[in-house]
This record gives C-alpha cells, structure tokens and sequence, in this order.
C-alpha cells in the first residue's frame, strides 16, 4: 500500500483534491467537457481505492461508507445519462451535488476513516 504522510493519508488526500479543482472551476463558471469523465475516474479510482483499505484493515462503518460511494455513484451515472449539453442548469446542479458530497463525505465519514487507518498498523 502507498505511504502516507504524517498529517492526512497521502493517496487520499491527492485524490481529494481533484474534487476541489473541479468544484473551483464549476464555480468560476469554466466549462470543462470532460468534467464527468474527470468525475467517474475520480469515482472509479478514488472509490476502490478506499473499499479496498477497507477491507484489508476490516473497517467496522465499512458497509455504510461504501453504501454512500454507490449512491455518488448511481447519482453520477443518472447526471451522465440525462446530460444533453452542459449548460448553467447542468453546472449549478453539479456545483451543488459535489459541494454536498465534499461537506458531507470527504469532510465527514472520509475523515473518520482517515482516522481508522492513522491509528492502524498501515500508519
Ligand atoms: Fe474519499
Ligand atoms: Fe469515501
């Protein structure tokens, strides 16, 4: 498994912040044209990355984390199946959706397992 630093989880902490970038360039109104595959890759890599810590480490919330991954997920896959053009109504819902996600998750249950694993043997 990759090495983290003292502070945050390396490979968690890199991987969150594609969100920040995206979330800033949605609210300077850029349209980036590739923004869901930049989304599904974060949720593909990103997503696995952490189920498959918490499997090793045998995370007690496991199954509501990852209960929450998959509904990002369905909620993507349903942005990406309704998406005819980008326009201010797709942006703005998207800006929202991943604003909530980052308050929610990545602030939220992604910092009590970054907890988990600081205090495991992978520290
Ligand atoms: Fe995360
Ligand atoms: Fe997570």
């Amino acid at each position: 498994m990759p090495m983290k630093k003292t502070s945050e989880i390396i490979w968690q902490d890199t991987q969150h912040q594609l969100l920040f970038e995206l979330i800033d360039q949605l609210k300077e109104n850029q349209i980036d044209p590739g923004i869901f595959a930049k989304l599904n890759s974060y949720a593909e890599n990103h997503f696995s990355l952490e189920e498959e810590y918490m499997r090793v480490l045998n995370y007690p919330d496991a199954e509501e984390h990852i209960e929450a991954h998959n509904k990002f997920r369905t909620e993507l896959e349903i942005m990406v199946a309704e998406q005819h053009t980008y326009d201010e109504n797709l942006r703005r819902s998207l800006s929202l959706f991943l604003t909530e996600w980052l308050t929610r998750h990545v602030l939220g249950i992604d910092k009590d397992f970054e907890r988990f694993v600081m205090e495991s043997e992978y520290k």
